[in-house]
């Protein structure tokens, strides 16, 4: 049988079996051996060869240890010297933010999701964070870098150009260009002044289980603080893929979304994931250390009826479960992770990972079924989200909130407080 065809006959297989409520691996070999599926190598199957093939079939993403809080050195805003012109238009763009464009554009201050792993190779790729432009690129060791994306020279875009060495290369005159946004050659004037000065800014990077995260300070907190990282990304007793995506839209109303769990069972409620569970209830809050959770009073773990907001103080991140129905195997409900990172005004690039409380076997096998079932479930699902923040108007809305917008409304609440506190600070600099 080709393996395209085993591979989906197998994942049939296993839907059903859990659909039957098995979660233990003898069970679920007992069902794999009535199902008429063969193991790929042949024989019978055992626990030992369904692991096997778990291990095999899955493409389960790698955990390294991550002390959390993570400390990352380096980085910073440029110095302006004085000597280009016009100077750094990003550090004197940072030191003029205020409440308004803080809202508009994103807290400062915080570690963001800047790309996913997959996104960044040895080929320099050009992305917008918080409305400013940044060239990626993975140097010699394989580490991400970032820095303003922007020549120092004529303020051509550097992500059209080559890596050399490790440090970018100018697609316009050559001009190199080090992780610190260093000038390190004007290949055409080796003289020129330029040479061995810090000339854009650089953003401390840190890369952990598929995705990478800049820090974006101000000109009050220009050294990051520590990266604190949700439980579900350090500890082995989870594990998920990420999906990552631009969305159309302004990011505060990412936010809301995810803290409106009443959606689901209207904008989702023909999908595989919420279809189940009422159509009418309330909404509870309760304050935590960092954030707070919101819940749904009529159900758990049914649908979308839980999620929690949690800002550290240097990361943001929210989660959001959603009960998985029977076939959805070991592994409890889905815990979507999410984290939401500016654009500019009008797009918001998110990060969103679907972990499942699994290790080990059930790790690949969870991995294995998403692959080949759960990620297409999963997708449409944030098709329509994605749909539906496409057609809210331009931030901030015209609207009428009611009991279920008490999450969004909180969120809302905090965001101004802190874009109020970072614009005072930022003024006593
Ligand atoms: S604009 Fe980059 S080297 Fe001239
Ligand atoms: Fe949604």
């Amino acid at each position: 049988m080709p393996e395209d065809r085993y591979e989906a006959g197998l994942c049939d297989a296993l839907f059903g079996i859990f659909e039957g409520g098995a979660r233990e691996l003898p069970e679920i070999v007992a069902g794999l051996k009535e199902s008429g599926i063969d193991p790929h190598g042949g024989g019978e199957w055992t626990d030992a060869v369904l692991c096997g093939e778990l291990a095999r079939l899955s493409d389960t993403p790698v955990k390294t240890r991550c002390p959390t809080p993570v400390r990352v050195e380096g980085g910073g805003p440029a110095r302006d010297t004085g000597e280009t012109g016009n100077g750094t238009a990003a550090a004197s763009a940072t030191a003029g933010h205020r409440v308004d464009d803080l809202l508009k554009l994103g807290l400062r201050n915080r570690w963001y999701g800047i790309a996913g792993s997959h996104e960044v190779t040895d080929k320099p790729v050009g992305v917008t964070r918080l409305g400013e432009r940044i060239v990626l690129w993975r140097d010699g060791e394989g580490t991400v870098r970032a820095v303003e994306d922007r020549c120092p020279h004529r303020g051509i875009a550097l992500s059209i150009g080559s890596v050399a060495e490790g440090n970018l290369r100018c697609r316009y005159h050559g001009v190199e260009v080090d992780s610190d946004g260093v000038v390190l050659r004007v290949p055409a004037f080796p003289e020129c002044p330029m040479v061995g000065r810090k000339m854009i800014q650089s953003y401390p990077t840190f890369e952990h289980y598929q995705m990478v995260w800049a820090w974006f300070g101000d000109d009050a907190h220009p050294e990051p603080a520590p990266l604190e990282l949700p439980e579900e990304l350090t500890s082995p007793d989870w594990s998920g893929p990420l999906h990552t995506n631009v969305w159309k839209g302004h990011f505060q109303y990412v936010y809301d979304n995810i803290a409106d769990p009443m959606h689901g069972s209207y904008l989702h409620g023909t999908t595989y994931m919420q279809e189940r569970g009422t159509r009418v209830d309330r909404m509870k809050l309760a304050e935590t250390a960092h954030g707070f959770e919101l819940f749904r009073e009529g159900q758990k773990e049914t649908s979308f009826d839980w999620m929690e907001f949690v800002d550290t103080g240097s990361t943001i991140y929210m989660r959001a479960k959603i009960g998985f129905p029977p076939g959805g195997g070991p592994g409890g409900p889905l815990c979507i992770v999410f984290c939401v990172t500016p654009v500019d005004e009008t797009e918001t690039k998110i990060f969103a990972y679907r972990f499942r409380n699994v290790s080990g076997w059930r790790s690949d096998l969870y991995h294995f079924m998403y692959k080949h079932r759960f990620r297409a479930f999963m997708d449409a699902v944030l098709a329509q989200d994605e749909m539906a923040l496409a057609a809210m108007p331009a931030w901030p809305p015209r609207e009428n909130l009611y009991q279920h917008d008490i999450g969004l409304a909180r969120i809302r609440r905090h965001f101004r407080g802190q874009a109020e506190a970072q614009a005072e600070a930022l003024a006593a600099v």
